[in-house]
């Protein structure tokens, strides 16, 4: 085995399987591009401020970039052996360039170097999803576009309620997933503060220029106290916090969609390329990818949990449990990548079936809440008329039939208020149209909210 790099403290090498639990180098290897950007700032920021020489950056940065480009090209694998890919790379550049390659390390600690690696690749990693979720924003919006005119039940309790349009429903994805986009964006500012130069814990004799290194590495600042620097993994926690309740929203609309591709309800029909069969009964088609998506949910909700468990007891500083952030925020992130990337395409393709959506919208006694507001109109209080229809409904039951299709006399039968009129005042149409409210169904509510919805994201700039 190599020799390890505290040796001269040690008189033992550290037995292998200890190396192999301690060692991080298996998942923190993706990281090895930000590590290196880190290190290229603080040997820069060390020859500017005359802590090493300008030959020993030209050299250290040489070697650095000469490492990134091999490990890119194939040319450079990573040593399992390494207890992470922050000794991976210093030991590599040592290698390479010698004496020069030692002064690298000075004024930094491990504790720092991690800190500001994690950062630097979680604020590209923002990046990327917040890009996922405008596109999954522009998917919506453009479908509802077309369906400004579909009208379908609105549910509570999963009972028929009142009728919106299939444009109203997915708007208000829409309107879940912009919040999802402007919280990334609230946490990648807080997580935009560089914490290189707290160094171990106690920051460091050496004069440096933090916030240099933080201009270098475009960081908006950088932390204010030393141990908070090394401490800190809110950043981690904030953004899994985020990601879970994006999860959330895209597990709320699989299931919306598991049930609408039902034969129950059979409002939409996923495309042969996003559902897949069963390898007995020939007649299914089954909408996996939702299913996946509700089921990774949990995962990345578990994710959030190894964050907060890990950080709840941690003494400051720098505590090696913290090791443990990365896999959970990472998988947490190449989840949530995953599932957004998959769901745009499944959803851009879905046929939508309007005549269902309007059968089962013309049942259940939708427009029961019409019907109240028709003797509101007319002078009744509300109770009185809420009253009035409910036994309409009863008797409408009783005789098997629905508001639309029941006779005039029996209306009047209850309330000589009642006049032919009530028919349009309940028809399904003018039950959508009416709803004109600002935030309402009707189509001309929605394409307000399309537009307004449209100018926010325009401005959100990635
Ligand atoms: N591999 C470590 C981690 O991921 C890097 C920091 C190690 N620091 C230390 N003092 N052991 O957290």
């Amino acid at each position: 085995m190599s020799k390890m790099m505290w040796a001269g403290r040690f008189s033992k090498e550290v037995d292998s399987k200890v190396n192999d639990f301690n060692s991080s180098i298996s998942f923190d290897a993706r990281m090895y591009k930000h590590d290196i950007m880190g290190s290229v700032a603080h040997a820069t920021m060390l020859s500017e401020q005359g802590i090493i020489s300008a030959d020993d950056c030209k050299s250290i940065i040489d070697g650095l970039n000469g490492i990134l480009a091999d490990i890119e090209n194939g040319n450079l694998s990573f040593d399992p052996n390494a207890e992470d890919i922050h000794m991976f790379i210093e030991a590599e550049l040592t290698e390479r360039i010698g004496d020069a390659g030692k002064r690298l390390h000075t004024a930094r600690s491990r504790n720092d170097q991690v800190a500001v690696d994690i950062k630097l690749y979680l604020k590209d990693e923002i990046k990327e999803i917040e890009a996922l979720v405008k596109e999954i924003i522009v998917t919506i919006t453009d479908m509802a576009e077309k369906h400004l005119d579909t009208v379908m039940p609105g549910y509570t309790h999963l009972q028929r309620a009142q009728p919106i349009t299939f444009a109203h429903h997915l708007m208000a994805y829409a309107q879940m997933l912009m919040r999802d986009l402007t919280r990334l964006q609230d946490c990648l500012y807080r997580m935009d503060v560089m914490p290189l130069g707290s160094c171990a814990l106690a920051g460091t004799t050496y004069p440096l220029n933090r916030k240099r290194t933080a201009e270098l590495l475009n960081f908006r600042e950088f932390t204010m106290n030393s141990l908070d620097g090394v401490s800190d993994r809110d950043f981690c926690i904030e953004l899994c916090s985020d990601i879970s309740i994006l999860m959330m929203h895209l597990s709320r609309f699989s299931e919306e969609i598991i049930m609408w591709c039902s034969w129950e309800f059979k409002f939409i029909e996923l495309d042969d390329a996003y559902s897949t069969g069963s390898s007995i009964m020939p007649q299914k088609k089954n909408p996996d990818i939702t299913e996946l998506i509700r089921g990774k949910t949990g995962r990345v909700y578990g994710d959030l949990q190894t964050l907060l468990s890990m950080m709840k007891g941690l003494p400051l500083a720098y505590n090696k449990d913290m090791q443990e952030d990365k896999e959970a925020i990472f998988d947490a992130v190449d989840t949530v990548k995953l599932c957004i990337s998959t769901f745009i395409p499944m959803l851009a393709t879905m046929n939508v079936n309007k005549q269902n959506m309007r059968m089962a919208a013309a049942k259940g006694f939708i427009n029961a809440t019409d019907c109240a507001d028709y003797l509101v109109k007319k002078g009744l209080p509300f109770r009185t008329a809420y009253k009035i229809t409910g036994t309409l409904v009863a008797v409408c039951i009783e005789k098997n039939t629905t508001l639309e299709e029941l006779a005039l006399d029996e209306y009047k039968k209850l309330c000589d208020v009642f006049d032919n009129d009530v028919y349009d005042a309940i028809s399904l149409d003018t039950c959508v149209m009416q709803r004109n409210v600002d935030g309402g169904p009707a189509p001309e509510a929605v394409k307000k909210q399309i537009a307004d919805l449209k100018n926010k994201l325009n401005g959100i700039n990635i």
